[in-house]
């Protein structure tokens, strides 16, 4: 009997070490487990720990992105749902994270559409080149019915896709040569992201690509490994890529999503009142960002010039053939990358 008693004791300081630590946030530390609802007494409603990862520095706009989003969520759901923010891979690579965030130990991520075309092909729909006129264009994309097929392209994934936010446009940065059309392109070797459809835009124009990640960059083309690269004008900025290139050609030739996404566990626990506070803060973060960054388009040019680079622009219509042979490779290929062409080629 004593013996039940002592058992019976232990498991109530058990339980109720379980539904404080809830409460204070389950996801306090980085390797924390999956995000639960704290118990709500009575008719009070939940509150929640959030954890969200991200791959750059906290200079990016993606990361300004994430500290609106933590903002408009404290400040939607009265302060019952907190965000912490883990920045430049701490938590990993993406497809680390993305690991973690269908398991649901993260519940949140943006995660590069780059990436995620090797997951899942419709993403390769965003690397049409030249789709878009300009950045405020490609966010006003992100609500049309194609865009959203897309996202829900991630459920099988135990991903629910939320939103897209844009790092302004890729540009191309040239260590010493001044490239003033595609043909110029012949022959150099040329970093660009590892996803098919960004590599096979610089193969058309007959440079031959090296899919290095972001933090081997730097030394890669400072060395002479490399030639030049695929970029945004954030990201030659926030990794002083200025120091070790001399020409910028300013293209703008494919937009640059990041996929805001949350663990499907996560978000299916959650009553449908606190699903819209989220997409509400995703959507509201996603404007900042892309009116963030549309805003310093002409500040980075400058900033750039005054590092020392030749900036320049290149005619869009010269990319003419290239375009039509990404269209005609990619578009069959899959049918949401078909109407994605169809809808905004123009
Ligand atoms: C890149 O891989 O080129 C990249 C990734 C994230 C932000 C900016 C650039």
């Amino acid at each position: 009997m004593k013996k039940v008693k002592k058992w019976g004791a232990s498991l109530l300081t058990a339980c109720l070490m379980i539904v404080m630590t809830a409460g204070c946030g389950g996801n306090a530390a980085p390797s924390g487990t999956s995000n639960q609802p704290a118990a709500a007494g009575g008719d009070s409603k939940p509150s929640y720990n959030f954890k969200l990862a991200h791959i750059t520095p906290p200079t990016h706009t993606w990361h300004l992105a994430a500290e609106k989003f933590k903002e408009e969520l404290d400040k939607r759901s009265g302060g019952r749902m907190k965000l912490e923010i883990y920045p430049s891979s701490q938590l990993g690579t993406e497809a680390d994270m993305v690991q973690q965030i269908g398991a649901g130990s993260v519940d949140f991520g943006l995660i590069t559409a780059a990436y995620l075309s090797s997951r899942s092909p419709s993403f390769s729909a965003w690397f049409t080149p030249y789709a878009f006129p300009d950045l405020k264009a490609a966010n006003e994309a992100r609500h049309t019915d194609v865009a959203k097929k897309i996202l829900a392209t991630l459920e099988q994934q135990g991903l629910v896709g939320l939103d897209y936010l844009f790092a302004g446009q890729r540009v191309m940065l040239f260590k010493d040569k001044e490239v003033l059309k595609p043909e110029d392109m012949a022959g150099l070797k040329l970093r660009v992201t590892p996803s098919p459809p960004l590599q096979d835009f610089y193969k058309f124009a007959g440079a031959s690509t090296e899919g290095l990640p972001l933090p081997e960059v730097y030394s890669a083309v400072q060395t002479g490994v490399i030639d030049g690269m695929d970029m945004d004008l954030d990201a030659t900025i926030t990794n002083k890529y200025y120091e070790v290139v001399k020409y910028g050609a300013v293209t703008n030739h494919m937009v640059w999503p990041a996929v805001a996404m949350v663990s499907k566990g996560t978000f299916d626990k959650m009553p449908d009142e606190d699903k819209q506070i989220v997409r509400d803060a995703i959507a509201a973060a996603a404007d900042f960002s892309a009116t963030t960054r549309a805003g310093q388009e002409e500040e980075f040019k400058k900033t750039l010039s005054d590092k020392g680079m030749k900036i320049y622009e290149i005619d869009p219509a010269l990319f003419g053939p290239i375009m039509k042979e990404f269209d005609q490779k990619y578009g069959p290929t899959n049918p949401l990358i078909q109407e994605f062409i169809d809808t905004f080629r123009k």
